[in-house]
């Protein structure tokens, strides 16, 4: 009897190719034909496919690829603001700017120990930048795709300045749902939570799921560390683990403010939620040389083997 078997070459663990306005963009993949697709636009994660090639991510139909407005969908990174709080532009400048691939050490993407395929991705402040927020910082953000088709973010804000600074991040991630009204989010019941469309007053959520009927705008407070999103209809269930991140933004902005989004299809609101592992309420402090790290994993699980296993 003949074995054959499939031997993965780890050099198909990654490629590099360009968009249409010539920014770099990196594929990962796994030996399993799961994919993750970054752009060097905002360090942005913008597709995540599992191994049947399903997309993961929302992104939307109508969504702008254009140097400097971040595209709507995938994985924004909301630094050093969320929201719009002072005089820098809504969600902070990194999702606006261009990112080098950081290859000093270790080395160009590849893979790790576990077989995890992975870019590193460096971010640092322009003189422009440095009008509008002067404190000089390295960020090093890490993308990989695990072997069991993970997604795994890992940021890394140091602060090279000679003073200390803060700033509250989020990584903005638009999960793709069958269809918004079949979604329920469990571990955010009995939080606090600020409620964006009341002006961030702060309220307590109830016993039960999130559930949606209406616009939702909400940063929950200093919540555990492990979120599921269930989508019924497609019996699956994203599970976000999240580190150094306290906070959970959950948005969808229903269909009044789809209609007024010009990079938003009006009934895409149905398609996506944002849930997102963020530091908001308490901004993240750091003095001269110290460094900060924020990490969250996405994993895709049928939902059968959600509430008992969580
Ligand atoms: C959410 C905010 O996280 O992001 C909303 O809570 C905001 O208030 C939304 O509308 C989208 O922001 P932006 O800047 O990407 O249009």
């Amino acid at each position: 009897m003949v074995h054959s078997a499939v031997v993965w070459d780890s050099r198909l663990a990654l490629e590099t190719t360009k968009d249409w306005n010539g920014i770099e963009q990196i594929v990962l993949r796994n030996s399993k034909g799961g994919s993750v697709r970054v752009s060097l636009h905002g360090g942005q994660v913008i597709s995540w496919r599992n191994e049947r090639g399903e997309e993961l991510l929302f992104t939307s139909s109508k969504g702008i690829l254009k140097h400097p407005k971040a595209m709507r969908g995938g994985i924004p990174i909301c630094f050093p603001q969320f929201g719009n709080c002072d005089s820098l532009e809504q969600h902070g400048f990194a999702r606006n700017k261009i990112w080098a691939i950081d290859d000093d050490p270790p080395p160009l993407p590849s893979t790790d120990s576990n077989g995890k395929s992975f870019v590193d991705l460096l971010l640092k402040p322009s003189e422009e930048d440095l009008k509008f927020w002067p404190h000089s910082f390295e960020f090093r953000l890490r993308v990989s795709l695990g072997m069991d088709g993970n997604l795994t973010l890992i940021s890394r804000v140091r602060n090279v300045n000679w003073k200390p600074f803060s700033f509250s991040f989020a990584y903005h991630s638009y999960l793709s749902v069958s269809d918004i009204s079949e979604v329920r989010i469990e571990g955010l019941e009995t939080m606090d939570y600020f409620d964006n469309l009341c002006k961030r007053e702060r309220f307590t959520e109830q016993g039960d799921a999130i559930t949606f009927e209406s616009e939702i705008d909400r940063i929950y407070l200093s919540s555990p560390n492990c979120i599921a999103v269930l989508d019924h209809e497609r019996k699956r269930t994203f599970v976000l683990r999240k580190e150094g991140l306290p906070d959970v933004v959950v948005w969808n902005p229903w269909d009044k403010k789809s209609k007024a989004m010009s990079d938003f299809g009006d009934d895409e609101y149905n398609q996506m939620v944002c849930v997102d592992g963020a530091a908001i309420e308490k901004p993240v402090a750091l003095k001269p040389g110290e460094e900060w790290t924020g990490r969250l994993e996405i994993a895709v699980v049928p939902s059968s083997f959600c509430s008992e296993d969580l």
